[in-house]
């Protein structure tokens, strides 16, 4: 049964998106079967991994939740899956505030699908409201992600209390686990070591070495759409990303 793990902070541009996507390829790199779930509005995700312009995906993430018949899952690369999103997928709230259990509609859709991967990795949008509480119910693993400053670090707790929330309820998803805590866009000074030793005291069984390092190449990588992998196999940055997703395998494993 494949696993499910989501990727979240409240805050945005903490490298999120960068770190699914990483590790996602890493492990399809090493014969691992993913799929791709992009629950952010702004699709980066999708932008970053499918070769498709936004208006040429036949349906997305959106027309799944209001209409289940339209779960749309393109193949993008050698065992990569992926469900797109667009930017229409801002209204969520409103557009299913009439359909009861609305917490349950991501774990309804991944149901069916779950056998045919090994891991089936989400990423969340920057904010804590349904689409997030979606992912969390649907998921057997959280994976935080932040950059190590004071405001990735808040958004970081912000995230860890719904998570608490959702373990705690026997009805949402008790058996949600902590998995990993991935540090990015790391630079070395005092602030930075300060969060990162912070974090490392904190949630000393969820932080996975080593934290990835700030580098402009995984910026270009990414909006070139190329894989670390391809853009810079030597980099430092991608070498962090390879041992990251070695380590978050083995906790993760089923
Ligand atoms: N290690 C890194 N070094 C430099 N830039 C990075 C790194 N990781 C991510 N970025 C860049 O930072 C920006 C935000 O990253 P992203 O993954 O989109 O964050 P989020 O999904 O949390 O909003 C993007 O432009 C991305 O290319
Ligand atoms: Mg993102």
């Amino acid at each position: 049964m494949g696993q499910v793990i989501c990727f979240a902070n409240n805050k945005g541009g903490v490298g999120k998106t960068t770190t699914a996507v990483a590790i996602g390829q890493a492990w399809a790199r090493g014969g691992k079967k993913i799929l791709f779930v992009d629950l952010d509005s702004q699709a980066n995700l999708t932008t970053m991994v499918s070769p498709l312009a936004p208006e040429d995906h036949k349906a997305t993430i959106r027309d799944a939740f209001l209409d289940r018949s339209k779960f749309n899952i393109e193949n993008v690369a050698k065992n990569v899956d992926l469900v797109p999103s667009e930017l229409s997928l801002s209204n969520f709230d409103r557009d299913t505030a009439s359909i009861t259990g609305r917490e349950y509609l991501l774990v309804d859709l991944l149901k069916p699908v779950r056998q045919l991967y090994d891991y089936i990795i989400i990423d969340c949008p920057p904010a804590l409201g349904l689409i997030t509480y979606n992912a969390l119910i649907a998921s057997d693993h959280l994976v935080m992600v932040a950059t190590p400053d004071g405001l990735a670090y808040s958004g970081m707790v912000m995230v860890a209390n719904l998570y608490a929330d959702v373990r705690s309820n026997e009805r949402l998803n008790p058996n949600i686990k902590l998995s990993g805590v991935v540090i990015t866009k790391y630079e070395r000074n005092k602030l930075s070591d300060m969060y990162v030793q912070k974090v490392k005291t904190e949630l000393p069984d969820a932080f996975v070495e080593p934290a990835i390092s700030k580098a402009t190449r995984v910026a270009q990588a990414g909006s070139f759409n190329q894989s670390i992998f391809e853009y810079d196999p030597h980099g430092k940055a991608t070498k962090q990303y390879l041992e990251v997703a070695k380590r978050l395998q083995k906790r993760v494993k089923a």
